[in-house]
């Protein structure tokens, strides 16, 4: 599979200085494959339209996006596509969402968010507090989990959601799901799971999961900009969403304010038939899951090799060290001694290697972890492209930061 994965990727190929680039910046949105670009310019080349028309651009238009909700549905394990909406980014859908909530309950009412949470699943719920719902927020522990008493305790008959991440793009922790799936049904809250950094690396299965909304970002799975919304059927319906009196009413284009981006959603069905390429199976959900079953095997190797790499090196530590390697998305975040995480990826990026540093907006993570005042931490992220020789590469350049060496370009 990798080489001809990685084939398929132009920012694979391009150089910098004479040498390649290393991308492990994927957490913060992966490169996109050729395929993906055509299709997004081929939409702007042939089938350029608004939709429901009845001329053929406008007949396309409608196919693609048919199409693409569809592809959507799948890679999601979901009922169908009328369970999937789309819109700007995860944050913009999360921010319609809570609004909608908002309307049908009470002041007393209580949201649960985590503090491990990204803030896209945080400020739309906090900003509830002036409507006089009450948020509440689950303790991340200092080993880098989510303190699941803490969970239950703050569950009660007044908790309408809990609203949690699936996996944390500040340390890759995996969040234990089925728990608070049976913990919500225990007090009849709603589940939402913000799973933009679970979704790039393992398979999903909404209807197995049995959460009432899902919130992905293609543009961290190989796609582009576009967020996607997954709603349990009648869901979305029963929501008073921010909506013109002539916008469709029902799910799942109810919450879809405006037109969408029509090229973009030409490039996320593309994302999908790419992925499931490199599956194997009867039909395009088989080989998604196949494909993601692949991806996640082999990140997994080139994690451990990373995680147990970086251990080795004196000076540096790895955030969240309670958690073994099935606890955490192939994510991590890390410190080396006196050094600042702004300069170390300054260092890494002068050798080529893209990697971020401070919160990622998992904000307040880093302040329960006291790591914002020193400038949060070195996020690296294998993505499904990575390879063994860029980690050996990455090792080589984190040990001459933390040992003081020079560092050869
Ligand atoms: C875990 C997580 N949730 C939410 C978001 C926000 O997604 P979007 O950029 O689509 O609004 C991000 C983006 O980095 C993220 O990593």
């Amino acid at each position: 599979m990798h080489d001809s994965f990685r084939s398929a990727f132009p920012a694979l190929q391009r150089l910098h200085k004479g040498e390649p680039l290393i991308y492990l910046d994927g957490p913060g949105g992966t490169q996109v494959p050729e395929a993906v670009i055509k299709a997004c310019s081929d939409y702007y080349r042939t089938s350029n339209a608004n939709t429901h028309g009845q001329f053929i651009t406008a007949q396309e238009t409608d196919h693609i996006l048919d199409d693409t909700r569809l592809a959507c549905s799948e890679f999601l394990g979901a009922a169908g596509p009328h369970t999937i909406s789309f819109g700007q980014n995860m944050t913009t859908i999360n921010f319609s969402l809570s609004r909608a909530m908002a309307r049908t309950w009470q002041p007393g009412d209580e949201v649960l968010i985590t503090q491990l949470d990204h803030e896209a699943n945080r400020g739309p719920w906090l900003a509830l507090r002036e409507q006089g719902i009450v948020v509440r927020e689950v303790r991340l522990l200092p080993e880098g989990r989510l303190d699941y008493e803490d969970l239950q305790s703050k569950l009660s008959d007044r908790t309408r959601l809990l609203a949690m991440g699936y996996s944390s793009n500040f340390m890759g922790t995996i969040n234990d799901v089925a728990l608070a799936r049976k913990l919500t049904h225990q007090v009849g809250a709603w589940l939402l799971l913000d799973a933009v950094h679970y979704a790039p690396h393992y398979p999903l299965n909404v209807q197995a999961i049995d959460c009432d909304f899902l919130l992905c970002s293609a543009y961290k799975f190989y796609g582009p900009h576009i967020g996607v919304l997954y709603a349990r059927p009648g869901l979305l319906d029963r929501l008073p969403l921010d909506r013109l009196r002539t916008a469709p009413q029902e799910a799942p284009y109810s919450i879809e304010t405006g037109t969408l981006n029509h090229s973009a959603l030409a490039g996320v069905g593309a994302t999908l038939d790419f992925l499931a390429s490199y599956g194997e199976g009867q039909n395009r959900r088989e080989q998604l899951v196949s494909a993601m079953d692949r991806i996640q095997q082999h990140e997994a190797g080139l994690f451990a090799h990373l995680y147990h790499g970086l251990e080795a090196i004196p000076g540096c530590t790895i955030v969240g060290t309670g958690l073994d390697e099935a606890q955490r998305a192939p994510t991590l975040a890390l410190r080396i001694a006196n050094q600042h995480p702004t300069e170390i990826c300054r260092i890494l990026g002068e050798a080529n290697i893209m990697a971020w540093d401070g919160h990622f907006y998992a904000l307040r993570a880093a302040e329960v972890l006291g790591l914002r005042a020193v400038g949060g931490v070195t996020r690296l992220g294998i993505s499904a492209y990575t390879t063994q020789e860029e980690i050996d590469r990455v090792l080589d350049v984190i040990h001459r930061i933390a040992t003081g060496h020079k560092i050869e370009a």
